[in-house]
């Protein structure tokens, strides 16, 4: 069973492989081959903040096993105008190798209840459409999706996103 705790400035790098493993795995098809193959560690690990003091800034915690990281999510207020008062799952990824065997479940457990603690009574999150395996993940733990869509190219590609949403008082999964 891995251990939760939050992530450090020194796990960025292994967060950042990890990160791009799993995109390289869930997006192939989705987005452009090329952009996915020049995908970047360094880069990547730049654009992460672990162990921020700053009030309101996103929290990411990990799933360890002994000291290999198996998966990650990041969490903190809704970025969106028209879900004010709401929190967010900004990421969730684990590692391939590892998928199917109950990771997901811990680290959106966990974020769910982190998000609650910090007050909020919902949440969002958005997910690439086409990634069917996400998609049937967020909705066996209860989430739907409440017909937000968008077109957003944060990484220089552009993706169509559609927003799912959870209360966060219900039982998990
Ligand atoms: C989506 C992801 C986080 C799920 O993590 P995971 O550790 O594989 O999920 P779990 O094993 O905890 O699955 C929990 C439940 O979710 C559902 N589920 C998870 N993956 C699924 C899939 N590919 N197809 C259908 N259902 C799935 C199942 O109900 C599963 O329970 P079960 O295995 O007992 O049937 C993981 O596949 C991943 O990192 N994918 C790539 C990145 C990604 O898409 N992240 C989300 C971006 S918003």
């Amino acid at each position: 069973m891995p251990r939760i705790r939050e992530a450090r400035p020194e796990d960025a790098i292994a967060v950042a492989e990890l990160h791009i493993r799993a995109w390289q795995a869930a997006y192939r098809g989705l987005l452009p081959d090329d952009f996915l193959d020049r995908l970047d560690v360094g880069e990547r690990a730049s654009r992460y903040s672990f162990g921020s003091a700053e009030p309101g800034a996103p929290q990411t915690i990990l799933a360890t096993f002994g000291e290999r990281i198996g998966g990650f999510a990041t969490i903190g207020p809704s970025r969106d105008d028209d879900a004010p008062d709401m929190g967010e799952i900004y990421a969730l990824y684990v590692e391939p190798r590892s998928w199917r065997g109950g990771v997901g479940r811990l680290l959106l457990e966990e974020a769910r209840g982190r998000l609650r603690e910090r007050g909020f009574e919902e949440a969002i999150l958005w997910v690439l459409v086409g990634n069917e395996g996400a998609a049937r993940f967020y909705l066996a733990d209860g989430w739907r999706p409440d017909g937000a869509e968008r077109v957003e190219d944060p990484y220089g590609v552009v993706s169509r996103v559609a927003r799912y949403r959870r209360g966060l008082g219900q039982a998990a999964f």
